[in-house]
């Protein structure tokens, strides 16, 4: 699954729109600590699973964001390495407490290069989906190989499409509900791609939108990415805690072994 030049465009043009989606206010907003993705049980449950898979060796964080997963996994005694296409992001990350003891990069998931010879690689909280195309989204498998060691493990946290859920004629599904927060996902069928719609309010008027798109991957089709860049599943859970992954899981936490 080469790139070719117009699908090269297409992502050049996409990272740009991304970086800008990453600015210094949605990195101000980003952390919500102790609540939702930040909530310290998931966390746990989180960093306990890639402390075991990383062996004692190095783990990378693609698209590490400020931190959320890297820095809970480096104060379990993982030297932890990260890259983000956001300086924002970044900038939080290395604010923070412990945020100047990892080794960071700006680069694209899909094509930066960090070194060889890590224990674990991995791509959470959907961060796979924020490449646009079927092209990027290969190239992101065939870089995390890359980045391995032969029997290193590259591991992938990422939503399953709901499409079953979509009402006949209807191509959005509220996918999050909470005081003074909605998600609305609205999906483009044809080209495999879906908008979340974050809308924040209070009490009056106003109301505050944050927009993310994303392409979305079915697990065959993950499976078969992984295997083009010589990457055999070995493990499918439906979240951190080992949950089974069913035909009804909504979200998937995938692990590839790297070929010997
Ligand atoms: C939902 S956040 C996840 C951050 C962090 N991994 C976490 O779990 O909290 C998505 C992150 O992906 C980054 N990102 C988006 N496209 C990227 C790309 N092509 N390469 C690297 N990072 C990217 C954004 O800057 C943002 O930090």
């Amino acid at each position: 699954m080469a790139w070719d030049e117009a699908a090269r465009a297409a992502h050049q043009a996409q990272l740009t729109e991304e970086k800008a989606r990453w600015d210094a206010e949605t990195a101000r907003r980003y952390d919500t600590p102790g609540e939702g993705m930040f909530e310290p049980g998931l966390l746990q449950a989180t960093a306990g699973f890639l402390y075991s898979l990383a062996g004692g060796g190095k783990a990378l964080e693609l698209a590490v964001g400020t931190g959320r997963v890297a820095l809970p996994l480096a104060e379990l005694g993982v030297e932890v390495h990260g890259q983000d296409l956001s300086p924002a992001m970044l900038a939080r990350l290395r604010g923070k407490p412990g945020g100047q003891g990892l080794r960071l990069a700006l680069g694209d998931m899909a094509t930066h290069f960090m070194g060889e010879g890590y224990a674990l690689v991995y791509v959470v909280f959907n961060s796979i989906s924020n490449l646009l195309s079927q092209q990027a989204q290969a190239a992101c498998f065939r870089n995390a190989a890359r980045h391995l060691r032969p029997g290193g493990h590259f591991v992938v946290e990422n939503f399953v499409p709901q499409l079953r859920h979509l009402p006949p004629g209807i191509n959005a599904l509220v996918t999050m509900s909470s005081p003074g927060y909605f998600c609305v996902d609205s999906y483009d069928l044809l080209h495999q791609r879906l908008v979340s719609h974050h809308f924040h309010f209070g009490e009056g008027q106003e109301a505050r939108l944050f927009r993310s798109p994303h392409r979305y991957l079915w697990p065959a089709e993950m499976d078969l990415m992984a295997s083009q860049a010589g990457l055999s599943l070995a493990q499918r859970h439906a979240d951190w805690h080992k949950a089974p992954f069913t035909a009804d899981s909504a979200s998937q936490v995938a692990v590839y072994v790297r070929d010997r």
